[in-house]
């Protein structure tokens, strides 16, 4: 979604800007704008991408300013809806969304204001300014405007009367400052600030920060003067380049052995579980739990349908799994013995954030989070976490963050399990050895690369196609379905194989190609069966089998053998063919697969 970057130094921070900006590009956006105090208010705004904005930036030059890339969500993608937005000489960069804008907009308006753009962001430009107009510094300007606003929001500020600093403020929506060497800066995300400095602060919620070259001040949401500790981020140019790849979601489809080979480097050596692996309280909070309730939105989604399997089977613990945005206003039963866990990427994910505060308003304590960035707003909500560590994602289709979350769930049903006296010692020993064994299966998967290819051009010239699996492999189907939609535009559709004859069997015909997976379990002769509905309605057949599965290539069935059976992590070997195939009906169609339309990476609104 959108994304800040702010900075103030002794040399020119339009190269700083914008590079920052390029960096933030995976997150998706559909125009992008700097402003920059140069003598006067500078600003420059674009429909673009980040480089169209960089030519217009051509020679212009300042020590302090803001930019911003935009995902529209209140009026179009146009340049005059484009951040920065400014009131006179104040300039302001924001992401989240403003609720009340209608009612401040009447209200700013009575006060003479008037509005260049449909967006809810020009409020705060017009109220920090009507702010100030009253007497008092910028920083208590925007700290006396924001106690106005009501929803999430990060914003960054300057004032063409003050150029010796950037204000900033955060609620709800991330925000961060990077300490350089006599220079500040400010961002959404580190990733924007890898090249000016690894020194880090997270704001918190409710937090206004003023940032001088030199100086900085921050103020909590009870106007303490407070200090935040200072990190030091552990992204590499490198993880966030591309290296030998021609798109990120290549380069991190390929990087999934080594992210799931990280993520379980805590077992790699272990001889037995403990439940500590999830938080320091983890051994109390399990033994405690009677009931696991997964919340999460998109991919995280699916794989906690994944674990919900895993969870259920070898923990013998009821397992619900929801939609976060669904959750969230539903009315639902809370058990106070509940393990409450979030999967997330992001750990930003609005609607995923507000159903973890809802489940706990409920009386669910007990939180644990999967997640992939270790200083995120899930992470610190929680009380229990375990970090996938993926690496950075930015392709904005979620691949290495969905098989190291099921890594890691894993590994939760196995702890669980554990806890509750199912899991005996020759169990918990063959478990970890496979394991161990899972990133060198999941390097022989990627081999199969080239028949996907071939599966991929078949696939490509259609516009509809159903995906079936059946038991834990029924939720990989629905990723595949979802990465499908997502990236080649291909509407498909994900069915559990034993509802084909309940209705989508009236969809199947020579235009249908149906995707399988079929590996050798307790399902395979149902799932068969299924597929013979299929061949009788001559649906064309591609199916991920096993070597063992006794299913036959004929006319009109494709089947592509995986190398390795995987027992129970057998879903996230399937995982891999199916994101391959996305990914090569992507490319064959033309389309910017790292950046797909309409879609943002870190959806941080609701
Ligand atoms: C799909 C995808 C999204 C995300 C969803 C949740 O490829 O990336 O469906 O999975 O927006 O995001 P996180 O995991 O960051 O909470």
């Amino acid at each position: 979604m959108c994304g800040i970057v702010g900075a103030i130094a002794g040399r020119n921070v339009v190269p700083i800007l914008i590079e920052g900006l390029k960096r933030l590009e995976y997150r998706g956006y559909d125009s992008a704008g700097i402003a920059v105090l140069n003598g006067g208010l500078q600003r420059l705004r674009s429909t673009g991408r980040v480089v169209e904005l960089e030519k217009i930036a051509g020679s212009l030059s300042a020590t302090v300013g803001i930019a911003h890339t935009r995902w529209a969500t209140h009026g179009v993608p146009s340049e005059r809806n484009a951040h920065p937005h400014v009131s006179g000489g104040v300039s302001v960069v924001h992401n989240g969304i403003i609720e009340n804008h209608d009612s401040m907009r009447e209200e700013l308006r009575g006060k003479g204001y008037k509005f260049a753009s449909d967006t809810d962001t020009e409020v705060i430009a017009h109220l920090v300014h009507d702010h100030l107009r009253q007497g008092g510094p910028l920083f208590e300007a925007v700290r006396s405007a924001t106690v106005e606003l009501q929803g999430a929001y990060a914003i960054a500020v300057i004032d063409e009367s003050d150029a010796g600093r950037i204000v900033v403020a955060r609620h709800g929506a991330p925000l961060l400052l990077g300490l350089g060497v006599d220079e500040n800066f400010a961002a959404s995300d580190a990733s924007a600030l890898i090249q000016v400095t690894p020194r880090i602060i997270y704001l918190e919620d409710g937090d206004c920060a003023e940032l001088s070259q030199s100086s900085l001040k921050i103020m909590d949401a009870f106007g303490n003067l407070v200090e935040r500790r200072v990190h030091i981020s552990q992204l590499s140019a490198a993880s966030v380049e591309l290296g030998q790849y021609k798109t990120f979601m290549q380069k991190e489809i390929f990087e999934q052995p080594m992210a799931v080979a990280n993520t379980l480097e805590v077992v790699t050596s272990a001889t037995a579980l403990i439940p500590e692996l999830f938080g320091a309280r983890a051994g109390v909070i399990f033994k405690e739990t009677n009931a696991v309730l997964i919340l999460a939105c998109g991919t995280s989604y699916h794989a906690g349908m994944v674990a919900r399997y895993w969870l259920e089977s070898l923990a013998g613990l009821p397992c619900n799994v929801e939609i976060a945005s669904e959750y969230r206003y539903r009315e639902s039963v809370s058990n106070p013995r509940c393990l409450v866990v979030t999967i997330s990427q992001s750990g930003e994910t609005a609607d995923t954030l507000a159903a973890l505060n809802f489940a706990k308003a409920r009386g669910q304590e007990n939180s644990l989070a999967i997640c992939n960035v270790p200083e995120s707003a899930l992470i610190r909500s929680s009380d229990l976490r375990f970090l996938t560590r993926a690496g950075p994602e930015i392709g904005v289709a979620s691949t290495k963050a969905f098989t190291t979350q099921l890594a890691s769930l894993v590994l939760l049903a196995m702890v669980l399990a554990k806890v509750r006296g199912r899991l005996g010692k020759q169990w918990e020993s063959e478990m970890l050895n496979s394991l161990r064994h899972l990133p060198a299966a999941l390097t022989r998967v990627l081999g199969t690369e080239p028949q996907i290819v071939r599966w991929a051009e078949c696939l490509a010239p259609h516009r509809h196609a159903l995906f079936l699996g059946r038991g834990v492999h029924w939720p990989i189907a629905m990723e595949g379905a979802l990465k499908l939609k997502e990236i080649s535009y291909i509407h498909a559709e994900a069915y559990a194989a034993g509802e084909l004859k309940h209705g989508p069997l009236a969809l199947v015909d020579q235009d249908m190609p149906v995707f399988a997976i079929a590996p050798n379990d307790e399902l395979l002769e149902k799932l068969k069966s299924n597929l013979q509905e299929v061949s009788a309605r001559g649906g064309r057949l591609f199916v991920l089998a096993d070597q063992d599965a006794r299913l036959s290539e004929g006319s009109g069935t494709d089947v592509i053998r995986m190398p390795d059976h995987a027992g129970m992590l057998s879903p996230i070997l399937h995982t891999i063919p199916l994101q391959m195939l996305a990914y090569h009906a992507a490319i064959l169609r033309g389309n910017d697969v790292d950046k797909p339309r309409n879609l943002a990476k870190s959806v941080t609104v609701e």
